[in-house]
């Protein structure tokens, strides 16, 4: 019991660490409030300070005879290995993914898909553990990631600051999309979130065609905010959906069911639990029902089944979920 409390005090801890950390990337993104002197402009100095410092690049890379680490591919012109600075190695690898796909690919579109899907293409010879660098610790921003892309791009590369800052192309303008709604819930991995979503939620909820019917659909559901979404996976009951209410009705020998009335005729209704059962009732045999709203069908200590990571990349996963918009 006591062991319980700890871990959920432990919990609760880090994600009210988690929100203070979403007030000052969103502080940052919108640029209120001051900017503090560790910020960076989208260039290659500005890149190159992210690369050696916060970053952390260089603990697992180095560039040309600048720096030890080899735990990840060297970043200039070194050796047999690397005959190519990223740059150019970047331009190269974009084209051969072109031509093999038939669409068009960038230089661009590599080095950021390299830092928003580290694991879409895996260098050959390395294992895939590249960090995650938008999410905890590293938490980069995306214009922190934007000078980064525009370091790497300078080293060898035709640098094209366009194509980085202001006017990226589909491809990396999605990777961007990506990262921001990343690391505006806290740093999660959206594809990580995906599998835990599948994991603890689907059974009850339909996204995008799949799912179980017993909760709300969630499709669109990042419209709701982030704000909204956190409070609805720990505290269930604080703000019930419309037409999810939570019925409790109790019959003559006084026996509950629990769940949701799923339909209401003439001489019977219908409860669902949470467990996804219907239990049919003769109104006839009911003595009393009620709304409960202190309790929601949705289980609330969904939280201690994961860890805090799981959490925000569950709730990067679903800050993704964008309302379709409307048919005309
Ligand atoms: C924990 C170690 C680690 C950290 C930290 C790390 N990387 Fe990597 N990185 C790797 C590994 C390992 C690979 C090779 C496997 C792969 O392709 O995913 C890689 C691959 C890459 C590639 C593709 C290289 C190529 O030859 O095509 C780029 C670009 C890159 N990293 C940039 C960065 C940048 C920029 C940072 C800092 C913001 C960074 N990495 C931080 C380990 C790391
Ligand atoms: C046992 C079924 C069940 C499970 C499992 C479940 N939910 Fe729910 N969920 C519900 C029900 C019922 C409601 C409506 C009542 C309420 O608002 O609490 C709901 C409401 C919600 C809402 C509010 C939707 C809206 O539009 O108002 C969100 C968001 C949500 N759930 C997310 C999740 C996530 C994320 C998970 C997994 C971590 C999850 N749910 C697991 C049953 C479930």
């Amino acid at each position: 019991m006591a062991a319980t409390l700890a871990r959920l005090f432990a919990f609760l801890l880090i994600v009210l660490g988690t929100y203070l950390w979403i007030g000052y990337s969103i502080t940052e993104l919108t640029g209120g409030g001051q900017r503090t002197s560790a910020a960076v402009d989208v260039s290659p100095e500005g890149g190159e300070t992210i690369y050696w410092g916060k970053g952390r690049c260089f603990t697992c890379h180095s560039v040309g005879g600048q720096g030890s680490a080899v735990r990840g591919p060297n970043h200039g012109q070194f050796g047999e290995k690397f005959p190519l600075a990223m740059g150019a190695r970047a331009e190269e690898r974009a084209k051969e993914r072109s031509e093999k796909e038939g669409t068009e690919f960038t230089a661009v579109d590599y080095l950021v898909e390299s830092l928003a899907s580290p694991g879409a293409y895996v260098v050959k010879g390395y294992k895939n553990e590249m960090a995650v660098v938008y999410a905890p610790p590293i938490s980069l921003s995306l214009t922190e990631i934007k000078a980064v892309a525009a370091y790497l791009m300078s080293l060898g590369g035709d640098l094209d600051m366009e194509a980085i800052d202001t006017a990226p192309g589909e491809l990396t303008e999605a990777f961007y999309a990506k990262i921001s709604a990343a690391a505006a819930a806290g740093g999660g991995d959206p594809g990580e979130g995906a599998i835990v979503y599948e994991d603890n939620c689907s059974e009850c909820h339909i996204l995008n065609g799949e799912g179980g019917e017993i909760g709300p659909e969630l499709s669109g559901i990042a419209g709701k905010g982030l704000k909204f979404i956190s409070e609805a996976i720990l505290q269930p009951a604080k703000a019930l959906t419309k037409g999810f209410e939570t019925y409790v009705a109790v019959n003559q020998e006084g026996r509950q069911t629990i769940g949701l009335k799923t339909r209401d005729e003439a001489g019977e209704i219908d409860i669902t639990t949470a467990t996804g059962d219907v239990v049919t009732l003769e109104k006839a045999d009911i003595k009393e029902i009620r709304i409960d709203d202190t309790k929601s069908v949705m289980p609330d200590d969904l939280s201690e089944a994961m860890t805090v990571k799981d959490y925000q990349d569950i709730l990067s996963y679903l800050m993704l979920q964008k309302p379709k918009p409307e048919a005309q």
